[in-house]
């Protein structure tokens, strides 16, 4: 039974994504720093394994014990997702040196890292498809987001060198960069949003935040899950170094 593991998946897409690789009958390790989410998830019946590893992104031997025991389990992973990512609304003047080092540390550092311990093991196997998590925030900025756009377009060129220093080890490694997604992070982003400019009229929000994507709505969490399995199939063995824009036309215009 092939194997993929999915940082990040406690929740959101991460959830969608865990789900749609189970449904196709894979063995899912579950790294993820919320326990109570990640073993309801493993819990829900699936017709493939769902396991979780309690894991912070931020402290790298937290990664490699958990990727031990993945590989312990499952074997050598054939797909890796790393999604694991937060966001923290603040103008350039307001920025906390405590949330600045956050974003950086599980988003840019903790995906490096993740990569690294999971690239090993793929190495040995000489194949494995990767697939990193940007944003729409890879390609254009937005209100608030300083350093979480940093970190995505830090993730983005990450993406194009490791394709090609993993490219003769027979990995192939490719982005993905939705925009706005239903998801506990983007609620939270939202609500801030809604206070500082819907006078606390979350729904006003998230209808404004549709009517900017040319397809008229924001994504489900599902429709990323769908993207990233095709990256991770042989459908998409010529695929490597790409930035897939999931955005319903958001950085088209
Ligand atoms: N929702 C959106 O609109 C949107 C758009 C573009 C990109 N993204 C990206 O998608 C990814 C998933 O976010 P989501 O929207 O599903 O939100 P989410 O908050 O539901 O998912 C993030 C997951 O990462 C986990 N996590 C956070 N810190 C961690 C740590 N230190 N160690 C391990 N796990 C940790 C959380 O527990 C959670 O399960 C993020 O990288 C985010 O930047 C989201």
């Amino acid at each position: 039974m092939p194997s993929v593991i999915i940082t990040g998946g406690a929740t959101g897409i991460g959830a969608a994504t865990v789900r749609k690789f189970a449904s196709e009958g894979y063995s899912v390790a579950v790294l993820d720093i919320n326990s109570e989410s990640g073993a309801a998830l493993a819990a829900e019946s699936h017709r493939g394994a769902v396991q979780f590893f309690l894991t912070d992104v931020r402290d790298r031997a937290s990664i490699e014990t958990s990727v031990d025991q993945a590989m312990q389990q499952f074997g050598t992973p054939s797909s890796l997702f790393a999604n694991a990512g937060i966001q923290r609304l603040a103008s350039l003047f307001s920025l906390k040196d405590e949330d600045v080092d956050n974003i950086i540390d599980v988003n840019l550092k903790g995906t490096l890292y993740t990569v690294a311990a999971v690239a090993a093991l793929m190495r040995e196997a000489r194949t494995g498809s990767i697939i990193l998590m940007c944003s729409d925030q890879t390609f254009v900025g937005k209100e608030g987001s300083i350093v979480y756009g940093a970190t995505k377009g830090a993730v983005a060129q990450m993406t194009k060198s490791l394709s090609v220093e993993l490219s003769p080890l027979g990995i192939r490694i490719n982005a993905v960069c939705p925009a706005t997604v239903k998801t506990p992070l983007a609620d939270k982003v939202l609500a801030e949003i809604a206070e500082k400019h819907f006078d606390g009229d979350v729904n006003a929000a998230w209808r404004a935040e549709a009517e900017g994507i040319p397809l008229g709505r924001v994504a489900e969490p599902e429709e990323i899950a769908e993207v990233v399995f095709f990256l991770s199939q042989p459908a998409a063995s010529f695929m490597t170094g790409a930035l897939i824009p999931v955005d319903g036309g958001f950085t088209a215009q």
